[in-house]
């Protein structure tokens, strides 16, 4: 696992943005697992503006979102579709058939998930999964209790999380959803990278757990400590319970960093 902690969350963003332009140089067609939520909301702005300066093109990307609100449409303002329709989707110029995500109005959520499932693989699999962490440890919607080898299908999102996600829904806390479609723990694990940001005091112990605790489904993105390639972004504030010792080793992979 390498571990690259930051000054501040705009250098976290940044620097996950340029690694995303970078891989996008690399194969132009790759299959991103994005996430949504208010941490990666600078890295979707300096995303933008690498379109803007001709240093991304993502029209050629196949992009796939974690989760979504199950009982909402794609047109509701809280939903995670209008969320990366503002902020990536459309300042991108991203052909729509590109952007895949679960829909929260589908009836059957089961075939809507399978359906999801199939479509990833069809692409080809996930090239790069960006993750955020709660501060419970979900990755996705997958709540601690979550098995590892989940797959996309229709969880209850946790209070804390319900709470977490009011800023979309004018904090209106009892307009959240209580469940949600979201990929599964086997399904990000099966990406050829993953990259997980986190910023903020909120995030230490979680971060923390992710790093030194046992592999435990009470802490879903401990199954991370499982993947081969993964690299964490973290701002000061979200490795503060990290020791010394951890913060040197990063120096030295942080030399060696790329995707
Ligand atoms: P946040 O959510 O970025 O809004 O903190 C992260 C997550 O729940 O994955």
């Amino acid at each position: 696992m390498q571990i690259e902690i930051f000054e501040d969350e705009q250098a976290v963003a940044q620097t996950a943005a340029n690694l995303l332009a970078n891989q996008l140089a690399t194969k132009p067609n790759s299959v991103l697992l994005l996430p949504t939520g208010r941490t990666p909301l600078l890295m979707y702005a300096h995303m933008v503006e690498l379109v803007q300066q001709k240093q991304l093109d993502l029209t050629n990307a196949k992009t796939f979102n974690l989760d979504e609100f199950y009982g909402i449409g794609p047109e509701h303002p809280g939903s995670y579709r209008q969320y990366m329709e503002r902020v990536l989707f459309v300042p991108a110029a991203m052909p729509t058939a590109n952007t895949v995500m679960l829909n929260g109005a589908a009836t059957d959520s089961v075939r809507e998930c399978a359906d999801y499932e199939a479509a990833i693989k069809a692409a080809g699999g996930v090239d790069v999964a960006v993750l955020g962490i709660g501060a419970n440890g979900h990755i996705g919607f997958n709540e601690p209790g979550s098995p590892f080898d989940s797959r996309t299908r229709q969880v209850r999102i946790q209070p804390e999380t319900r709470a977490a996600n009011a800023f979309l829904f004018n904090n209106k806390l009892e307009e959240v959803p209580e469940t949600a479609l979201t990929v599964g723990i086997a399904t990000i694990l099966e990406a050829r990278k993953i990259l997980l940001l986190a910023t903020g005091e909120s995030k230490a112990a979680a971060i923390a757990a992710l790093i030194n605790g046992p592999i435990t489904e009470g802490l879903p993105a401990s199954s991370l400590q499982k993947h081969p390639n993964v690299s964490l972004l973290l701002d000061k504030n979200a490795a503060a319970q990290l020791n010394t010792n951890e913060i040197v080793t990063t120096e030295v992979e942080r030399l060696a960093h790329s995707l």
